[in-house]
């Protein structure tokens, strides 16, 4: 893996983690750290040893949104022209499955970024919201179109128009995270629900992110017949008469990783 300046990659086991790494700008997203992210998730994405990847920041904060120093001096045709957050993209273009580790501030594009990932494991202490309005923005890396599907569009507008910033435990009961852990352990519990993804067929895991993800873009009728297809072309793969033939059998699968 490359050298980077903004975040700190290491793999456990079979899981890539990503450690956002600007702590005096609380892990504020410029545009190094976003394209450091994008090509070490990418990387992890393309390497056949790691089967989930897991993005966290510190315990104060997971990041507290876009640099507002970096964009600040922009102008409109500067935003244009950059594409300015385009390459957030690609990050959900990655295969693998992905995790936000999340504790302390999860605001603006931390949120944003937050909501990229596949699942959520929040701290006690995190805190999510969109407080662009404030700057006199609006959410720029998909704030406005996840927070509504993730939570519903009474809450996100109420967070959008307000900026206000929402507590864990409403972020749980909106839909927003996925598990709520202490914030002693958030980062090994993070850790250990991408091993157990990861030591789980990878081709299967991947069909099967690709399955949810498409429930957010295509109707009811479609989603089902793209399940059902993907469900039937998993009979093609070894994993599934491994996976089968063990149940069976009464022993543990032993999947492939590729
Ligand atoms: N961009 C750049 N620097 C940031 C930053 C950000 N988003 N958030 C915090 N920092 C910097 C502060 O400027 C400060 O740096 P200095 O010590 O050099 O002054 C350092 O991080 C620590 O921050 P505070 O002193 O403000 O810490 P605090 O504990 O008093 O407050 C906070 C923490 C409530 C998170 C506060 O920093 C804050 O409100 N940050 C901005 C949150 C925000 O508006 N995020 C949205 C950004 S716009 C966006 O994300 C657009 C989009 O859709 C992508």
């Amino acid at each position: 893996m490359t050298t980077f300046e903004t975040i700190i990659t290491e793999q456990r086991g079979r899981v890539g983690i990503i450690t956002l790494n600007r702590p005096k700008a609380l892990n504020a997203l410029n545009s190094q750290l976003m394209a450091e992210v994008v090509s070490a998730a990418q990387a992890y994405d393309t390497d056949p040893s790691v089967g989930a990847i897991v993005i966290t920041g510190s315990e104060r904060a997971f990041a507290a949104g876009a640099d507002i120093k970096e964009m600040s001096e922009k102008t409109y045709v500067d935003m244009l022209s950059e594409d300015f957050f385009s390459a957030w993209g690609h990050l959900v273009e990655v295969r693998t499955p992905v995790i936000a580790a999340v504790a302390g501030f999860a605001l603006g594009g931390g949120c944003e970024l937050a909501m990229m990932c596949d699942i959520i494991i929040a701290a006690e202490n995190a805190v999510f919201g969109q407080p662009e309005i404030n700057l006199g923005v609006i959410p720029g890396i998909g704030g406005s179109q996840r927070l509504t599907r993730a939570i519903g569009k009474a809450k996100a507008m109420d967070m959008v128009l307000t900026g206000r910033r929402m507590k864990v435990e409403e972020a749980e009961r909106a839909g927003l995270v996925s598990r709520v852990v202490p914030t002693e352990s958030y980062l090994d519990d993070a850790i250990a629900v991408a091993t157990t993804i990861s030591e789980l067929s990878l081709p299967i895991t991947i069909l099967a992110k690709q399955a949810v993800n498409r429930s957010q873009e295509v109707s009811l009728a479609e989603g089902i017949l793209f399940e059902r297809r993907v469900f039937h072309s998993t009979f093609a793969t070894d994993d599934q008469t491994e996976g089968m033939a063990a149940f069976v059998e009464k022993r543990d699968a032993n999947f492939s990783h590729r």
